[in-house]
């Protein structure tokens, strides 16, 4: 049995402060439990007694039977109290109960879980709005009473907006499969919901709301391994700035970067919805669609500029439209118009009626080489619609082969017919928008997901544990620059040749081996920002040179920062012009190991045009990743220059990924710049640090 089988169909359950008072939560709860159908037997628990909707109340938890779950719904100091004799009867505790860490009462938080799971209780919570199952039936919420059946499962970290979203999905009849309100997640997190939910027969899709999380790596680690014939659409909130604050304020969950966030759901094939409304709209036409068998899209409309409008959203979300004639003509040509156009977008004119309108609809569903059908219709002002809605809804069910959304444009008539079509489970939309941006998103949740592929990476690991070992006996967090580049070299990326030199003798000794034209920067962990203090010196063409640039960085950094410690000299080959790139790589709080890439200068620090993944990163992913950014084009090469060494930059990234993850006391590193030429990739400079040993 599953672990959590209990929680979604539970046998039995009890309701610690069950009400005697219509309108309380915790009558409510006891309500909808008994409304919903639920055949396990029912506890309410309450001192004082009597009955509850002619249901016997047990006085402690301590007079009834074990029980699957036990709904808390008292006040947080007395959850607090009795959860121990709670623990003791049910194998999960839903919580309810608000007043705990998004108040700041993490002690009492920590105790309730702590009380819980000393006797091997799960606690889902505090501060949720409790479980609707479908399997058992069950709607152990104190929200909407009616909750309609389905494939979608919803898990929100958000109460208000979970209890809203019953709402809302219930008056769009979009039927669910359970409803999970995870809360605070003191205990039981998405992670668990979703391995449940990725078993479950009864769901299909997942949506997901999420403020925060503290797992990310668990949460990505269970979201690959997600069965291929269901979907999670996730909706994070925080993207913007505000919004982010709005999060840490409201469910105290320590939200990470959005741009992390993004990228590691990229990673994890799941879609993220930038709005509810998409987020529901994606969901349903998910829910209630088959999976396309191919790319070609059609779009089919009475109305020439409506078509036009969803030719261009079809550009915008990359989806491809039909262009063959010869089978459009094959296809459309007994229900077209003579002066309607074959040129997808197929335009079979205002003048179609329903029939001619349903005529091409039964055509394009019978035509193989058609995959998805976009239907768009204008209303006409004339009693044409129900017509309309029958064609459509007919149509759609007789064959039901391959995706289909419609689109009804007018005033209250078609808002009738769309509310109508989406009764009766058919993806149906006021704005071809967003009907396209449902089918972007269902082919998105339906593309291959390639296997991760890792090759290993020879790595001199004795040196660079040498260089950190070093590092922390000296009590040193940050790398000076010359154990930066040596690591990176012992990781294999291609580090032109450079030596740390401690008097003008082996500066002179040095730089002859290099060979000339070399550059020279002062070593000292006291002294960040080299240039700006006189510690750098560049395009040093012979020995003279060499000895006065010694004394010059000597000199000015004595001068202008008294205190540092310096260290010596770092000298290395002065390289050629090229591309100029950033790589990174950071400790996110919720992903862990992460890298970045850039181009330098002001693509990374003006227009912040960066992109991350969570590393390791295998390559075919770092090479989107780098397509990603805006300025890739100048990589491709730009007015007449040739394309640079691609290749080398996903190696390095490759490398740095490796690094990282396999030193875990690399906490930040920075190449910058990371030299690209058309062939080969050359690090220049090197920052990094490590974590802070306890
Ligand atoms: N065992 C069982 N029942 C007990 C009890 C105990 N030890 N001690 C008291 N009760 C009973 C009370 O007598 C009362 O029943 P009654 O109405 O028949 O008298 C019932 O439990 C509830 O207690 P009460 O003190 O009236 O609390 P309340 O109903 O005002 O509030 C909560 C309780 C849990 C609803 C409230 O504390 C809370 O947290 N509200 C916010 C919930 C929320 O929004 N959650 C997040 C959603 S996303």
């Amino acid at each position: 049995m599953q672990e959590l089988e209990a929680l979604f169909n539970p046998k039995s359950v009890a309701i610690v402060g069950a009400s005697h008072h219509e309108g309380k939560i915790g009558h409510t709860v006891v309500k909808n439990i008994i409304s919903s159908g639920y055949k396990g037997k029912i506890y309410p628990i309450n001192p004082k007694g009597g009955e509850i909707l002619g249901l016997k109340v047990y006085r402690s938890i301590e007079e009834v039977d074990n029980v699957d779950i036990a709904l808390i719904v008292v006040p947080a100091h007395i959850a607090v109290e009795i959860i121990e004799d709670v623990a003791k009867k049910a194998k999960f505790a839903i919580v309810i109960t608000s007043g705990f860490s998004e108040v700041g009462n993490i002690e009492g938080e920590k105790k309730l879980v702590e009380n819980a799971r000393k006797h091997g209780m799960r606690v889902l919570g505090p501060n949720v709005f409790g479980i609707y199952s479908a399997k058992a039936p069950i709607n152990a919420t104190f929200g909407p009473e009616k909750i309609r059946k389905g494939n979608i499962a919803v898990v929100s970290q958000s109460g208000a907006l979970g209890i809203a979203m019953i709402g809302r999905v219930a008056e769009e009849n979009i039927g669910l499969s359970a409803i999970v309100s995870i809360g605070n997640k003191a205990d039981l997190t998405e992670v668990e919901i979703l391995s449940y939910l990725f078993k479950d027969d009864l769901t299909k899709v997942i949506f997901l709301y999420i403020e925060g999380l503290e797992n990310g790596r668990e949460f990505l680690n269970i979201a690959k391994k997600k069965p291929k014939e269901k979907s999670i659409i996730v909706l994070k909130a925080g993207r913007s700035k505000a919004g982010a604050r709005a999060v840490a304020s409201h469910t105290g969950s320590l939200a990470g970067s959005d741009a992390i966030f993004d990228a590691a759901f990229r990673q994890a094939g799941i879609l993220r919805a930038e709005s509810l409304e998409d987020g529901l709209n994606w969901v349903t036409t998910i829910a209630s669609s088959p999976p396309p068998k191919g790319k070609n899209v059609v779009i089919v409309t009475n109305g020439g500029g409506l078509g036009v409008i969803a030719a261009d959203a079809c550009e915008k979300y990359g989806l491809h439209l039909f262009n063959d004639m010869e089978v459009l003509r094959k296809t459309f040509q007994d229900v077209m118009p003579e002066f309607g156009s074959y040129k997808n977008p197929i335009d079979i004119t205002g003048q179609a009626g329903g029939e001619e309108y349903r005529q091409a609809l039964e055509k394009a569903f019978s035509e193989d080489s058609i995959h998805a059908i976009l239907a768009l219709y204008c209303e006409r002002g004339d009693a044409e619609l129900e017509e309309i809605r029958d064609a459509m809804a007919e149509v759609h069910k007789k064959y039901g082969n391959k995706p289909a959304l419609y689109t009804i444009f007018g005033g209250e008539g078609a808002t009738h017919i769309i509310q109508s079509l989406k009764k009766q489970g058919i993806p149906a939309f006021s704005d071809v928008e967003d009907a396209v941006s449902a089918l972007y998103a269902l082919y998105k949740v339906h593309e291959k997901k390639e296997e991760e592929k890792f090759e290993e990476v020879e790595m001199n690991e004795e040196k660079i544990r040498k260089i950190i070992e070093e590092a922390y006996k000296e009590r040193r967090h940050r790398l000076l620059s010359h154990e930066a580049k040596e690591i990176l070299l012992s990781a294999g990326l291609d580090v032109p040749p450079f030596y740390f030199v401690k008097s003008i003798e082996e500066a002179i000794d040095s730089a002859n081996k290099i060979g000339y034209p070399v550059a020279m920067k002062v070593v000292s962990e006291g002294i960040i920002h080299k240039t700006d203090v006189g510690g750098v010196v560049l395009n040093i063409e012979n020995e003279r040179e060499v000895a006065e640039a010694y004394e010059a960085i000597m000199e000015n950094c004595k001068r202008n920062v008294p205190k540092a410690r310096i260290r010596g000299v770092e000298i290395s080959k002065m390289l050629e012009k090229g591309v100029e790139t950033i790589i990174g790589a950071t400790t996110d709080i919720s992903f862990g190991k992460v890298v970045m890439f850039g181009l330098g200068g002001i693509y990374v620090e003006v227009m912040k045009d960066v992109s991350f993944r969570v590393a390791p990163v295998p390559k075919k992913e770092i090479r989107r990743m780098i397509r990603e950014i805006e300025s890739y084009p100048l990589l491709e090469g730009v007015r007449g220059e040739k394309r640079k060494d691609i290749e080398g930059i996903v190696d390095s990234i490759y490398k740095v990924g490796m690094l990282v993850s396999k030193f875990e006391e690399i906490s930040e590193l920075d190449i910058n710049p990371l030299i690209v030429y058309e062939k080969g990739v050359k690090v220049v400079d090197a920052r990094m640090s490590i974590k802070v040993r306890k």
